[in-house]
């Protein structure tokens, strides 16, 4: 057994959340003892105030609003919330001119009742696109001069909606590749790179106080990534183009060795002057799940949340879905799941301890 998994192990016994009887883990007693040396961190909400950080969870707005469980322990956890799908460009304009807030409209009034801030994911994508965007691209009759003008007016539109109400945007997402490479996007092929400093500048215009950020996956370790962005990043400050921050989305897997660099990246963006987010964090497991596993999933999420507090600029750790009651991960990975910190029927799993352990540290 590796010593971090052993020092959770003993971490897990302490009854830092009110778990149901069934849940309790073994050896209660001697940790209560134990836990009374500590400053008891009640939970993920208590976590971000000892470490005068941000904690939050994407939303998945169906659940929202027809799982009163769901929407009660989202908001006693999450200081932050950032929109699953609900501000995707698919979402908001799914057909030319035609703008439908609703979604992204309750995400944001749910976050104003409850004390939370929002991160705004995400204005550009090559994903999840609106198919009269896409279909005219494709068959020409959208051509690039439009395709500027098309995206100048979603973001200025997007941004202005939410002026002061969204703490930081994801404005330009997985815009390399993982060879390191621009990645080859219609908005690439179509506008040049120069996109990325447009949408910036005019997401500044449109909200001057919003934190402007880069987002990717495999950032964490991705050499490849990781260089490309520094230089991406280096290019635009020479432009003097706004850009606040560099987040790392942080889909993790137990199957693959924790990225024990991690720390260091952040710390080159940081070197940049950027503010560093984790805007997405996951740890997904090949089924079936076995207490084994879930302690590695355990000390993953554990790692990174020390590897954010370590880091003075990483000022935020979101992760992607609280339950896996509501997860993307097994839509996408064939045998793959359970990915998050509390379980189906909302119970905090190891992962969930090992975070208010960490904070114990
Ligand atoms: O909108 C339709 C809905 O009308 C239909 O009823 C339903 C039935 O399956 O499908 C809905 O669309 C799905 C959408 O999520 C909303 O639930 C899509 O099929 C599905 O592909 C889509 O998946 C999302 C995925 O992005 C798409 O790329 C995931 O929920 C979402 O978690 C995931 O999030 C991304 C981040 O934005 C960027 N980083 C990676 C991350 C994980 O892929």
């Amino acid at each position: 057994m590796r010593p971090l998994i052993v020092a959770l192990t003993l971490a897990l016994a302490v009854p830092a959340f009110a778990l149901p009887a069934s849940a309790a883990p073994p050896g209660q007693d001697a940790a209560n003892a134990a836990a009374k040396n500590h400053h008891r961190v009640k939970d993920l909400r208590d976590l971000a105030r000892k470490h005068g950080i941000r904690i939050g969870s994407a939303v998945d707005v169906a659940a929202l609003r027809a799982e009163a469980d769901y929407r009660h322990v989202l908001n006693r956890e999450f200081t932050h919330l950032t929109a699953e799908n609900a501000m995707k460009w698919e979402s908001v304009e799914p057909e030319r001119g035609v703008y439908t807030w609703d979604d992204a409209d309750a995400v944001v009034a749910n976050a104003r009742r409850n004390g939370q801030q929002v991160r705004g994911h995400t204005l550009i994508w090559h994903n999840q696109l609106p198919g009269w965007l896409t279909s005219g691209v494709e068959d020409g009759s959208i051509g690039p001069a439009e395709l500027r003008k098309i995206l100048r007016e979603h973001v200025q539109t997007q941004v202005r909606r939410y002026k002061g109400k969204i703490r930081a945007w994801d404005v330009v997402n997985e815009a390399v590749d993982d060879d390191g490479n621009m990645r080859q996007t219609i908005w690439l092929q179509h506008l040049g790179p120069g996109y990325i400093a447009d949408a910036f500048r005019w997401a500044r215009a449109a909200d001057p106080r919003a934190k402007l950020y880069l987002n990717d996956y495999n950032v964490e370790w991705n050499q490849g990534k990781i260089d490309r962005y520094l230089s991406i990043i280096q290019e635009l400050q020479a432009q003097r183009v706004p850009i606040d921050g560099m987040g790392f989305q942080g889909h993790l897997g137990i199957q693959y060795d924790y990225p024990g660099d991690w720390a260091n990246v952040m710390r080159r963006f940081a070197a940049l002057g950027l503010e560093i987010a984790v805007t997405e964090m996951d740890v997904r497991m090949v089924l079936p799940v076995t207490p084994e596993k879930l302690a590695t999933q355990a000390e993953y999420y554990s790692r990174a949340l020390t590897d954010c507090l370590s880091v003075k600029a990483c000022r935020e750790f979101t992760v992607w879905g609280y339950t896996d009651r509501h997860s993307w991960v097994p839509g996408w990975f064939d045998g793959e799941g359970a990915a998050c910190i509390l379980d189906e029927n909302l119970r905090p799993k190891p992962a969930y301890q090992a975070l208010l352990a960490t904070a114990r540290r």
